[in-house]
């Protein structure tokens, strides 16, 4: 159902040391009760971070799996192993597994087929490249994005899905949409699932942006009517900007 969402990707940052010194110090932060704080660490961590978690509201995300349920993929993580350790959300489509590890959008439908049979949710990214941008396409990415990798699920699965929205050009570059050009393409998102779904659904899913949001920009981002929060890179590795974050509704 449509939250308030800051969830923190740290991406492919912090060993077991540091990593658990961070998480120490955002479950003794002052977060915001009345918004859903995620955090998504790299693997290594789950196990320790379960029992960390475990008298908090705080949940855990995974920033991929595998779409198979188990086999000979070597290097690779099930669904049914990220449950094992207390994951409920797995970021899917995030920009940087669709350029360097060659994901399109109907492989990553495997992959969220896979996380919604399981009982996880999965974080939907989707987003324009500034090349598409300049050519004005950056509707007609998205709207393929969100058809081919969620338009195979139902009303019901599909409201267990966090969509994502963020700009490749915006991501890790200290350069942010404008307020205006992310709420344009949430309420985009939003009608193209409407379109198939109808007005309750599109209106019950929340839908994040995500690409340098920082304390500095996060109010005016957040405070958009089709803007439920954020999916944070490089501002979730602070405890003190990630607690501004979730404090920005
Ligand atoms: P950023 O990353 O906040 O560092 O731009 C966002 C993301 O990749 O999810």
């Amino acid at each position: 159902m449509r939250q308030k969402i800051v969830a923190g990707n740290w991406k492919m940052n912090l060993d077991i040391d540091s990593g658990k010194e961070l998480l120490i110090q955002i479950i003794d932060a002052d977060l915001n009760s009345d918004c859903l704080t995620i955090v998504a660490p790299p693997y290594i961590h789950f196990h320790n971070f379960k029992r960390m978690l475990s008298h908090t509201n705080i949940a855990l995300a995974a920033q991929n799996c595998h779409a198979q349920e188990s086999g000979a993929y070597t290097g690779e993580i099930s669904v049914k192993m990220l449950k094992s350790v207390g994951v409920e959300y797995v970021i899917l489509g995030h920009s940087e597994r669709r350029e360097y590890f060659n994901e399109d959008s109907l492989a990553i439908s495997f992959k969220v087929n896979t996380v919604i049979k399981e009982g996880l949710r999965p974080i939907y990214c989707c987003g324009e490249t500034l090349a598409e941008r300049k050519e004005g396409e950056h509707f007609e990415t998205i709207s393929t994005q969100i058809k081919q990798g969620l338009f195979q699920l139902n009303e019901m699965e599909l409201l267990n899905c966090v969509i994502a929205y963020e700009p490749v050009w915006a991501i890790g570059t200290g350069e942010t949409a404008s307020p205006e050009q992310a709420q344009e393409i949430h309420a985009f998102i939003r009608k193209t699932i409407a379109e198939e779904f109808g007005e309750i659904v599109a209106n019950s899913i929340s839908i994040l942006y995500g690409g340098s949001v920082k304390p500095g920009n996060a109010k005016e981002l957040f405070n958009c009517p089709d803007i439920d929060g954020g999916l944070i890179g490089g501002a979730a590795l602070d405890v003190t900007s990630f607690t501004a974050l979730t404090n920005s509704f």
